[in-house]
């Protein structure tokens, strides 16, 4: 539990300085206040004037950060400050305080002190004045490696803090221990904060390691070779956390292909399939996400046709024609003879039984998946001979009609 918000949190160098003009003086009891934002600050100073005036003489005193016209404006009556400044005084007369209660960043201003007699013209401003800096919080968390199992944790203000100032650390909500430094293992997600005794409302923010992170394709997981995809890495940890992408690999260990939150592929190729997985790592400690798969999807490449046997053959023989493509999902295959509609056969392997004049021609096979369609010629050519007697070649066109290939045979 939470002692209930504290009150006066003002931390100050103990400098005084005395301005001083003919017997007018004003002496602030310090030159810079630091103070966390929503905490109360009192600011002094005591001042004296010449000789033969007593305190029935002053005619106003208060304490300014703006002119206006060339005339300093009263705290009191600036709008900014309503209903939070307040002026009061010491035992004696001549030491005068101001009161601001729930600073906020836009007091941080040098705070100057005016006094005046009833007698025109005999007036004094303390200047240099008093600096106040306010803070959002006065509190930090440092991280230091001790060793490979322990971090200390130090807490910190960037506001002077007097030597009295008591720290408590708290682990998700719970106060577990008092002192400036605290011991934690590492790769911990437990959420740490320190505070200052009284100071409750404003402890530092929390440090903790980062949780496992999520990876994510954007704008799917479903995608199409060449367009641009993003995947994503994030966590929740602080400090922020640092990332690093990886891509498994089959026969060795995962390569290492960026140290950005996110890794773009302005044009993704077959080749980027596979399962990518990215760490997250801060001075807290490292975790490592789950694989998220790429696949690539991509109409048929063009196919390579075969035919087989390859060598010589008669009239008669059955031939095999075999049709391979790269393509994914995977290809369905369809045969077709020129001039014909309807296929000939489906399927990889298309078998000619009893091959004769009447097969020689154009065939082409046509492999396609959802992503489209691709399809490659392959010639059959019967040359008859001499009487008694023919060749039957088989010419066959992979893409390029120059890798020609003829087999030829005398037949009977
Ligand atoms: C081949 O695949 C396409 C696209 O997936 C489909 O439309 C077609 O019916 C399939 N053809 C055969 C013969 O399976
Ligand atoms: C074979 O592919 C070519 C080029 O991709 C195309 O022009 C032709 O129409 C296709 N042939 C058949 C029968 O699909």
């Amino acid at each position: 539990m939470s002692p209930s918000a504290g009150g006066l949190v003002v931390f100050l160098l103990s400098v005084q300085v005395i301005q001083s003009q003919d017997g007018w003086r004003v002496n602030y009891r310090q030159t810079d206040v630091c103070a966390v934002k929503g905490s109360t600050v009192k600011i002094s100073c005591t001042y004296t004037h010449p000789p033969g005036k007593d305190h029935l003489d002053i005619k106003d005193r208060f304490w300014f950060t703006k002119e206006k016209d060339g005339e300093p404006v009263d705290l009191t009556t600036d709008s900014e400050y309503s209903g939070r400044v307040m002026y009061g005084y010491y035992r004696n007369w001549k030491s005068f305080y101001l009161t601001i209660t729930d600073v906020r960043e836009s007091d941080s201003a040098e705070y100057k002190f005016r006094f005046m007699t009833n007698k025109p013209g005999e007036k004094y401003t303390g200047s240099p004045g008093v600096t106040l800096n306010v803070t959002d919080s006065g509190l930090q968390v440092q991280v230091r490696r001790s060793d490979s199992t322990w971090l200390e944790l130090t807490c910190h203000s960037s506001c002077v803090l007097s030597d009295r100032a008591e720290y408590y650390w708290y682990k998700n909500e719970e106060n577990i221990k008092r002192g400036s430094s605290l011991l934690v293992s590492s790769g911990s997600t437990d959420r740490y904060s320190c505070y200052l005794g009284g100071s409750w409302n404003n402890g530092s923010p929390a440090v903790y390691g980062p949780q496992r992170p999520s990876v994510s394709a954007s704008p799917s997981a479903e995608m199409l070779e060449g367009d641009s995809v993003t995947l994503t890495c994030s966590t929740d940890a602080n400090p922020a956390a640092s990332y690093t992408w990886y891509k498994a690999h089959r026969t060795s260990d995962p390569r290492l292909l960026s140290k950005e939150p996110h890794l773009v592929f302005s044009s993704i190729q077959s080749s980027d399939s596979g399962r990518y997985s990215c760490t997250a790592e801060n001075q807290l400690g490292r975790k490592t996400s789950d694989f998220i798969s790429i696949d690539v999807k991509y109409g048929p490449r063009r196919p390579s046709v075969s035919v087989s046997p390859s060598a010589e053959m008669l009239e008669g023989d059955s031939v095999t024609l075999t049709c391979s493509t790269d393509a994914n999902p995977a290809a369905n295959y369809t045969w077709y003879k020129e001039h014909e509609d309807s296929p000939r056969a489906s399927g990889q392997i298309f078998t000619i039984t009893d091959f004769t004049a009447e097969h020689s021609g154009n065939y082409y096979c046509e492999a396609q998946n959802e992503m489209g369609r691709s399809n490659s010629t392959l010639r059959l050519i019967t040359s008859s001979g001499k009487s008694h007697s023919f060749f039957c070649s088989l010419t066959h066109y992979i893409n390029n009609p120059t890798k020609e290939v003829t087999h030829s045979k005398r037949g009977f």
